[in-house]
């Protein structure tokens, strides 16, 4: 079987936690490649929830390996807490998760600066999660950045440490007027967490081409979606890093021949969290009403996410970007209770009509949907297990998708739980 890539096509928020816990066990290895404690991943198994925000998604399949590659912005603190949490659920992390010593790593001095930076910009706020990525991916690509490797080294990393915040301490003081910080305190406690993380660090370059020449199957974790990626997303509203699926091969240093399946994931319907253009939302008592049922609040911040009806013009330009094979519908019983379902076919700024997704934030700010209406089913989907037994109007939904995106549904997720999937 090949290896396997799983990507949100949206704004994030897609369901690739919940997927990439059932794909996994038929994969070896599953690895996280970008992003950082931006993302949260939610599992629902039984009565228990799990949130991950570093942890590859398959680490409750305990015969399974876990890579945390080196494109990930690694924040040692919440990785001590997330493992902490799954000792208390008896999830063994112990030989079976490992973390590359080519990752960055986010510091207080990180976080600070998000916050900071997104007060300066105002109105223009970013609307980030706070969880230092920004700036820990600015020092990555400006070369000022810390890997695990140097975290490591102690005295190394004394000198490292002490360079990187004299610097921020003059942005601290000389732009925003703040209190400068002491080196100090936050090299004691990196050293403490070093001693904890040292386990688990490895030169993941190995593992993965040892694991390629053993014929291991290899599951590539998405965080964020594509139309948060840096590059093709609506930027500068995106997150720092290459969230579509060309994030991979410099994500965990194997070569892009070794993703042979692109899996798409989008919900029945669209999300986003934060500032920045949204087509088809849908705000009001409508957009309340998908929120509140499909429990739009963010996994990593709680704020309630914004609301609106499916986007193919943006579908399409992730399909593109990434190369999807194949598509997973989720959250389809969310829209259970519509009795009219709209799907955008392209959008519309002063008279001229656009097929493309464009670069142009300006442009896109303005762009209103054009859409396409669908009869709903008004029927409970969420104990529906194959094809067949769906409402023919939901069928015919997830038809019109496949038709105007072109692409086929694997899948389609009806609810939060593991078993609530029906295969195609
Ligand atoms: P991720 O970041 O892509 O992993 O997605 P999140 O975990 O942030 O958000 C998805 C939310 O929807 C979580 O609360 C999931 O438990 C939930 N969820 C996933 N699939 C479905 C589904 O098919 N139906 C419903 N109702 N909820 C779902
Ligand atoms: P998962 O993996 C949804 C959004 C933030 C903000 C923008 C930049 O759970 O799908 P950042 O903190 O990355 O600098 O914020 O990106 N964002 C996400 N939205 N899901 C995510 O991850 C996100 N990660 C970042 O809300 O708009
Ligand atoms: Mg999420």
């Amino acid at each position: 079987m090949a290896n396997t890539c799983v990507i949100g096509l949206q704004w994030g928020d897609e369901g690739k936690g919940k997927i990439i816990d059932i794909l996994a066990k038929d994969y070896d290895i599953i690895v996280r490649y970008q992003g950082g404690g931006n993302a949260g991943h939610t599992l629902i198994i039984g009565d228990e929830k799990f949130v991950f925000h570093l942890i590859p998604s398959g680490i409750l399949h305990q015969d399974k390996k876990c890579v945390i590659g080196n494109g990930v912005v690694f924040d040692p603190k919440l990785f001590l807490e997330e493992i902490e949490g799954l000792a208390k659920k008896n999830i063994n992390v112990n030989g079976n998760l490992f973390i590359s010593d080519r990752a960055h790593v986010v510091f207080p001095y990180h976080k600070r600066l998000d916050l900071l930076s997104e007060k300066l910009k105002g109105d223009l706020m970013i609307g980030t999660t706070g969880r230092g990525i920004g700036p820990c991916y600015t020092d990555k690509i400006s070369r000022e950045g810390i890997r695990i490797a140097e975290l490591l080294n102690k005295e190394h990393f004394k000198e490292r440490l002490k360079k990187s915040v004299e610097e921020k301490n003059k942005i601290f003081v000389g732009l925003y007027n703040e209190e400068p910080i002491a080196w100090e305190d936050i090299y004691e406690e990196y050293c403490a967490y070093a001693d904890k993380i040292s386990p688990f660090v490895c030169d993941t370059v190995d593992l993965m081409a040892r694991a390629i020449n053993d014929n291991k199957k290899i599951l590539f974790e998405g965080a964020q979606g594509a139309l948060l990626d840096v590059d093709f997303g609506t930027y500068p509203y995106t997150t720092s890093s290459n969230s579509a699926a060309g994030g991979v091969s410099s994500g965990i240093g194997v070569s892009p021949k070794q993703v042979h399946n692109i899996v798409g994931i989008t919900k029945a319907y669209t999300t986003r969290v934060g500032s920045g253009p949204f087509p088809t939302e849908v705000e009001g008592e409508q957009g309340e009403h998908i929120r509140k049922k499909g429990g739009e609040f963010g996994s990593t911040t709680g704020r309630p996410r914004r609301c609106g009806w499916f986007d193919a013009v943006a579908i399409q330009h992730s399909v593109r970007i990434s190369g999807v094979d194949s598509l997973i519908v989720t959250k389809l019983d969310v829209l259970d209770d519509q009795e009219t379902i709209r799907v955008c076919t392209g959008y519309e700024n002063s008279g001229e009509v656009y097929n493309n997704f464009p670069a142009d934030i300006d442009i896109l700010s303005n762009c209103g949907p054009v859409y396409e209406e669908v009869p709903g089913w008004c029927e409970d989907t969420s104990n529906v297990r194959n094809a067949e037994s769906l409402p023919e109007n939901a069928r015919n939904y997830i038809k019109t998708i496949e038709r105007i995106v072109g692409v086929k549904v694997k899948m389609i997720s009806v609810g939060p739980e593991r078993s609530q999937v029906i295969s195609l």
